[in-house]
C-alpha cells in the first residue's frame, strides 16, 4: 500500500476529494498526513473528521523561507511517504526539499499550464481573456509550476464569469484530475522521460 501525503494551505477540498477517493478504494492507497503551513487552514478541520494525521509547520512563525523549509522538512520525512500532493499549496517549494524527493511531490494548479503560473491563476486567465481554462496536474521541479505535465482538463470561460465563477469549474475538474493522478501514480502507471509524461490505462477524465 502506498503512502500518500498532502500539503495543503487553506479550505482543502482537494485534500478531501484525495481522502474520498482512497475511503472509496479508487486510489489505493493510505493517507499518511497532512502538512499545513496555515494554522486556520480548513483542510486541518478535515483531518481531523477522517482520523488523519496533521502537522502545522506555521509559516507565520520562521524569520525566512529557509527557516521554515528546515521545520518543514523533517516533518516530511517523518511521514514516510511514497507521494506529497500539494492541494492549494500556496507557497513555492525550495529546491532543497524538491531535491529530496524527486518525482515524489505533484501539485494542482488552476490553469493550462504553461499559461497563468502563479498565484490567482483563473483572475490572470480572465484578465487576459482567454475563452478556455482549466486545470494541471503536474509534477514539481524546482521552478514555478513548471514540471512535467501529468494531466489537464479544460473548461470554457462564459460570458459574465467572474473570478469566483470561473474557479469553481474549474475546480470540479480538479477534484476528478487529482485523484485520478494520485491513482495512477499509486498503481505504477505514470512514465517520465524529460518533460513528457506516458500514463498507460485508465484514460484521463473528459473536459468539462
Ligand atoms: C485550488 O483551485 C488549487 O488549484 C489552487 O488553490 C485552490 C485550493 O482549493 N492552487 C493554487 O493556486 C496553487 N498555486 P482547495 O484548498 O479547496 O483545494
Amino acid at each position: 500500500m502506498k503512502r500518500v501525503a498532502v500539503l495543503a494551505s487553506g479550505r482543502g477540498s482537494n485534500f478531501q476529494a484525495v481522502i474520498d477517493a482512497i475511503g472509496e478504494g479508487y486510489i489505493p492507497a493510505e493517507c499518511a498526513g497532512l502538512i499545513s503551513d496555515n494554522p486556520g487552514a480548513y483542510a486541518i478541520e478535515r483531518a481531523r473528521k477522517a482520523g488523519i494525521p496533521f502537522f502545522i509547520v506555521d509559516y507565520s512563525l520562521y524569520a525566512s523561507k529557509e527557516d521554515y523549509e528546515s521545520a518543514l522538512l523533517p516533518a516530511m520525512q517523518s511521514l514516510h511517504a511514497d507521494l506529497f500532493v500539494l492541494a492549494g499549496y500556496m507557497r513555492i517549494l525550495g529546491a532543497r526539499i524538491v531535491r529530496e524527493f524527486p518525482g515524489r511531490i505533484i501539485n494542482i494548479h488552476p490553469a493550462l499550464l504553461p499559461s497563468f503560473a502563479g498565484l490567482h491563476a483563473q483572475r490572470q486567465a480572465l484578465e487576459y481573456g482567454v475563452k478556455v481554462s482549466g486545470c494541471t496536474v503536474h509534477f514539481v521541479d524546482e521552478g514555478m509550476d513548471s514540471g512535467p505535465i501529468i494531466v489537464q482538463s479544460c473548461v470554457p470561460v462564459l460570458p459574465g464569469d467572474d473570478e469566483e465563477s470561473l474557479s469553481e469549474r474549474i475546480l470540479s475538474r480538479e477534484h476528478l484530475c487529482l485523484p485520478w493522478a494520485v491513482r495512477a501514480f499509486c498503481e505504477g502507471r505514470i512514465r517520465v522521460e524529460g518533460r513528457r509524461v506516458s500514463i498507460t490505462g485508465e484514460p484521463p477524465p473528459p473536459p468539462g
